[in-house]
């Protein structure tokens, strides 16, 4: 009696597993967004996710590797324009001291972050489609280490404009900027992440 209960059982949740498998390949094939919508929700900020990535969906396809470089792509272009916008903010008249600190030792931040970032994208491409190899765990390593640093480096630019001595207009607009591209940076992490954790449960699978 329970052994043919426990075979039902077996026998349902095979049927299900291959219901859900053979759902998650159609849903796959036929919407290359759902793919970009479904990935962002691993994400903080999802509907900036997809917001940012849904334009890429030509060169991501269905690859949690190129999404991850999309992201990655964003971040340091949004970053780049951030460094930008605060280099020609620092010398602008009438800024105090301290003020005039703060900025550079934001921009110098914000420049290591760039400088990461950069880095991140170019080894997650570098990676190329030897993504199967065995060094996969190292270079991953890296690229998670460079953009976990760039976040680092703009939450200390943003310490910086924390204190009240900041003029109020100019530490709005610099803030709003930086966390804006923290947000996004965040993001493009959780994908890394995604596509490393996906990545290491597929090999993980495939080993006999
Ligand atoms: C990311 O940027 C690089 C360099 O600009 C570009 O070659 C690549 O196609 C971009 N990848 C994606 C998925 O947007």
């Amino acid at each position: 009696m329970t052994t043919k209960l426990g075979f039902s059982l077996l026998f349902l949740n095979l049927i299900l597993y291959i219901a859900a498998t053979a759902e998650s390949a159609v849903s796959k094939r036929s919407n290359p967004t759902e793919f970009i919508k479904s990935s962002c929700k691993s994400t903080l900020y999802q509907t900036l996710c997809v917001h940012c990535l849904i334009g890429y969906a030509n060169s991501i396809r269905q690859s949690e590797q190129q999404l991850a470089i999309a992201a990655l792509n964003v971040s340091l272009s949004w970053t780049q324009s951030c460094a930008s916008f605060v280099k020609k903010n620092t010398n602008i008249r009438g800024i105090k001291p301290r003020e005039h600190r703060a900025m550079q030792d934001c921009v110098a931040n914000i420049d290591s972050s760039v400088d990461s970032l950069r880095q991140s994208a170019r080894e997650l491409h570098l990676m190329g489609n030897n993504a199967i190899s065995e060094k996969f765990d190292w270079h991953m390593s890296n690229v998670q280490t460079w953009v976990s640093a760039a976040l680092t480096y703009q939450s200390t630019c943003l310490d910086g404009f924390a204190g009240p001595q900041m003029d109020g207009k100019l530490k709005v607009a610099i803030r709003g900027r930086v966390i804006s591209v923290s947000q996004v940076t965040s993001n493009a992490l959780a994908l890394v992440n995604r596509f490393a954790s996906r990545h290491q449960a597929t090999t993980l699978n495939k080993k006999p």
